[in-house]
């Protein structure tokens, strides 16, 4: 075999990865499990711009990583039978790329910028205009011969997605028209979205089998189908037909997702408040240091769902862990030592 042909071989895993992705993706609202108030207040806004002939408001999504934003996103542009172009902040080094990208949209068109509080400033200020208006001014020349070019835009939508809303500016903030909070799923949606994904990969799963993984899956589609995956795998080399309780229990503990879906990170994490910082209060930046993470990822990925189940808290001297957290380390629960 030459090196091209094995090329080929070798890239085929990824181009299935990605294949695997984009079918297991809704594509339409009513395809999307769970996030009913979004959803319900989408198709109304939907219906409405439909109706009028108009393109939808701007949208920003915002909530924890994993949570169906991009999903949503695409939904939202094949429900309106628009073209969507995705590009993320941290893409967007300079004006010259956003205004590329303006450039080529068309009436209806839907821009989505994911992770959109890490755009830069400057191009953040031409997106005002854009959003506003739809036009931008685009400055040619240097020095006594600089001016502005005035530059219209069809009219289009925004969609923007961030883990973080509080480090959006007011003034970008305040563009979009629809602002969604996206919610961490109950465990009844992720067991149907369990179920969904095990259909789409034509393995059979128990009712039992998808609950234990809904339980274990912190809230998150993404977490539910990337364990589901490596279920599917266990139980495949098992000779088990059926994905039962006892497989994805088998599978989560050698994969070290403990019983409510908490990994080695999350357990390093209240681990160190516990036993270094006598339960809190601790600030994050010492927290995040002490478990070899940086704080932006202990604030995005990690700290997001404990607080959810209720496993620290914020206060303004910083994280706190409760009793739960105590109960569920099966650590003796102290309180008024610090
Ligand atoms: N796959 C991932 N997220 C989903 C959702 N919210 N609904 C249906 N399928 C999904």
């Amino acid at each position: 075999m030459n090196d091209e042909d094995q090329k080929i071989l070798d890239a085929k895993p990824i181009a299935d990865e990605i294949d695997s992705e984009l079918t297991l993706r809704p594509k339409y609202l009513r395809e999307y499990i769970g996030q009913k108030e979004i959803k319900d207040q989408l198709s109304v806004y939907l219906k409405a711009a439909k109706q009028r002939d108009e393109a939808l408001d701007h949208v920003l999504l915002f909530g924890p990583p994993g949570l169906g934003k991009t999903t949503l996103a695409i939904v939202i542009a094949n429900e309106m039978g628009a073209k969507i172009k995705t590009t993320s902040g941290p893409a967007i080094e300079k004006t010259g790329d956003l205004v590329a990208l303006l450039n080529e949209l068309t009436a209806g068109d839907i821009l989505f910028i994911d992770e959109i509080h890490r755009l830069p400033k400057s191009v953040e200020e031409v997106l005002y205009s854009a959003m506003e208006d739809f036009y931008v001014d685009i400055v040619v020349g240097q020095g006594e011969t600089a001016h502005a070019i005035h530059f219209p835009l069809p009219p289009f939508t925004l969609i923007g997605a961030t883990t973080r809303a509080g480090m959006l500016s007011a003034p970008l903030r305040e563009r979009f028209g629809i602002v969604a909070h996206m919610q961490f799923y109950p465990v009844s949606d992720l067991k149907l979205i369990a179920k969904r994904t095990a259909e789409i990969f034509d393995t059979s799963i128990a009712g039992s089998g998808a609950a234990e993984l809904a339980l274990r899956s912190r809230g998150t589609p993404r977490i539910v189908n990337r364990l589901l995956k490596r279920v599917r795998d266990f139980a495949q080399v098992a000779g088990k037909d059926t994905i039962d309780e006892q497989i994805v229990d088998n599978a989560l503990n050698k994969l070290h997702v403990d019983a409510r879906g908490l990994d080695e990170t999350d357990l390093k994490y209240l681990n160190t408040l516990i036993h270094q910082y006598k339960g809190g209060p601790a600030g994050v930046n010492a927290l995040a240091s002490n478990i070899g993470e940086d704080s932006e990822t202990v604030e995005e990925m990690v700290e997001p769902y404990l607080l959810q189940i209720g496993f620290i808290q914020r206060t303004p001297r910083g994280r706190q862990a409760t009793q739960a957290a105590y109960e569920h380390l099966q650590i003796p629960y102290q309180t008024g030592l610090s």
